[in-house]
């Protein structure tokens, strides 16, 4: 196990209703839409929409989701054509480390990770993770 090992990771748990407020404050709409869910959208919109939440063939985990929010490049969004989503391997996703308090992100988190549904049989559209549209 070496020192980029996630082992003892954990987060204390957050407040889902206060996450999809900050979701909607830090204008995290403005990219994203949340599968089966209507959330309101700011005055700007990005380039492209990003679908977080639905059925994925492994739920996406607490680590996986604070990983996607503090250091975007790490792993990028699969099923979305690279240069859509990131320029020369670096993701068009803000770095709101800045700006964003820990007590912020631990509820984002504890909002979006129940968004995601983890399929038991996969349907031939989604494989290994990987969503096509
Ligand atoms: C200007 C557009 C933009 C805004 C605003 C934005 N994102 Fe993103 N986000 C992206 C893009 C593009 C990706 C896909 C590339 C990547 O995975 O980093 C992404 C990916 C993600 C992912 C990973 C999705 C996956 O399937 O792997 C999560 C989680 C996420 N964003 C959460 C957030 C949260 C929370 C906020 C608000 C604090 C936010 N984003 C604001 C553009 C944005």
């Amino acid at each position: 196990m070496g020192a980029e090992s996630s082992f003892g990771f954990s987060l204390p748990s957050g407040r889902p209703d206060v996450g999809q407020e900050v979701f909607v404050a830090q204008a995290c709409t403005g990219c994203h839409t949340i599968h089966e869910l209507e959330l309101p959208k700011p005055k700007e919109l990005g380039p492209v929409m990003i679908t977080l939440g639905g059925p994925v063939t492994a739920v996406k985990t607490y680590a996986e989701l604070v990983t996607s929010i503090i250091n975007p490049s790490h792993r990028l969004a699969p099923g979305y054509p690279l240069d859509q989503i990131s320029t020369c391997g670096v993701s068009d996703m803000p770095i709101y480390n800045d700006v964003m308090t820990v007590t912020e992100l631990v509820d984002i988190v504890s909002f979006l990770q129940p968004q995601y549904e983890e399929l038991t049989q996969i349907p031939p559209m989604y494989y290994r993770g990987y969503k096509y549209h």
